[in-house]
């Protein structure tokens, strides 16, 4: 039998925490036969939500639960947790700067990562959620000198997924027969989501897309007008239908993006966000979402793709925005 692993998931009072605690109680994340021990990192002002939720999971009666703290202390949070879910952030307010959202956050996830770092497992794995994520996840790694930067990923298998079932819809075909999809870049209206080695069916996607649509050209010109655009737009397109952001399928997201670091992806890739070693000619530290695989011992980047002077600008200007973030939280002295 495995021994309970520890699970925090911070911002677990707001709508994603609600949204994730359920299913990671529940063995989603780990499987059936993983029990976890659940932490809950809180704002004073979120204390409460998060509290109502832990009773709510004691009246679930979870067979693999064993065990929910809630806490607004970082330290205490991050002592000895296996899995970190880094979900709560400033979100941006009425007139502010780019500068400001960056230096709020950085006051949110510095400390966290520098909890990480002094009490966390020697085997911790980080996913940030909250946003502006890649740098968040930037900040939280520079926080923690102690923990392989490895270990800090950033939450980009939402619009992997979301690519996924346009496609799926686009084509006809269940999500399940579509492989190779990759998100490139900064979870942000400048990511690239790419096809160009994804398949279905065992057939090159702009292919079938080719054959869909009526044309090598026509599929081109939905790729770049339709596809590329809604996926990025995706979270907008949610607030206007839902009236509110997307939340069940963000939690969905990350559960799947920890599932498949700690349990492996088989040979099938997906994206995430990760610390770059200069891969593709991105700069080395940047945390940028790749084609990834894992076999259990953390997600490497798929190297040796073709990438063709199209997907090269696509990349190239999604990259040029987390330089210019990465850039702003060194000016404020921040990494
Ligand atoms: P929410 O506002 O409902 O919840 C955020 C929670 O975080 C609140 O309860 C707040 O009290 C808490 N919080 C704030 N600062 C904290 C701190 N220092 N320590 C612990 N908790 C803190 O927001 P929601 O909908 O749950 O979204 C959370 C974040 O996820 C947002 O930043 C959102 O932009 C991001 N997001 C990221 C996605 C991705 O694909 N990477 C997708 C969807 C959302």
């Amino acid at each position: 039998a495995h021994e309970p692993t520890t699970v925090t998931i911070t911002g677990a009072g707001g709508q994603i925490g609600y949204a994730l605690l359920f299913r990671i109680a529940a063995g989603d994340m780990l499987g059936p036969g993983r029990p976890v021990r659940l932490r809950l990192l809180e704002i004073p002002q979120g204390m409460k939500a998060a509290q109502g939720a832990a009773l709510e999971l004691q009246d679930c009666a979870f067979p693999l639960l064993h065990g929910v703290d809630v806490t607004d202390d970082a330290r205490t949070a991050f002592d000895g947790t296996d899995i970190a879910l880094l979900v709560g952030a400033r979100p941006r307010g009425p007139g502010m700067e780019r500068a400001d959202l960056l230096a709020a956050n950085a006051g949110i996830f510095g400390p966290q990562g520098a909890a990480i770092n002094a009490g966390a497992s020697d085997a911790v794995r980080v996913v940030v959620v909250g946003n502006p994520a890649n740098t968040n996840a930037l900040i939280a790694a520079a926080s923690a000198p102690d923990v392989p930067a490895d270990r800090f990923t950033a939450l980009t298998r939402l619009d992997h997924n979301r690519a996924v079932g346009q496609l799926s819809e686009r084509l006809g075909v269940r999500p399940d027969a579509i492989r190779g999809v990759a998100v490139w870049g900064n979870h942000s209206a400048t990511q690239f989501p790419d096809v160009e080695h994804a398949t279905v069916g065992g057939v090159p996607v702009e292919r079938a897309l080719a054959d869909a649509l009526g044309g090598q050209d026509v599929a081109t010109r939905w790729l770049d007008d339709e596809f590329i655009p809604r996926v990025a737009r995706r979270g907008a397109e949610i607030i206007e239908v839902r009236g509110s952001s997307s939340v069940a399928s963000a939690a969905n997201a990350a559960i799947e993006h920890v599932r498949d670091d700690v349990l492996g992806t088989g040979d099938d890739p997906t994206s995430a966000a990760v610390v770059s070693r200069g891969e593709y000619g991105v700069p080395e530290g940047l945390v940028c979402s790749f084609p990834v695989l894992s076999d259990g011992s953390g997600y490497r980047v798929v190297e040796g793709l073709a990438l063709d002077e199209r997907a090269r600008r696509y990349v190239d200007a999604s990259v040029a925005e987390l330089v210019a973030e990465r850039d702003a939280v060194r000016a404020l002295g921040l990494v």
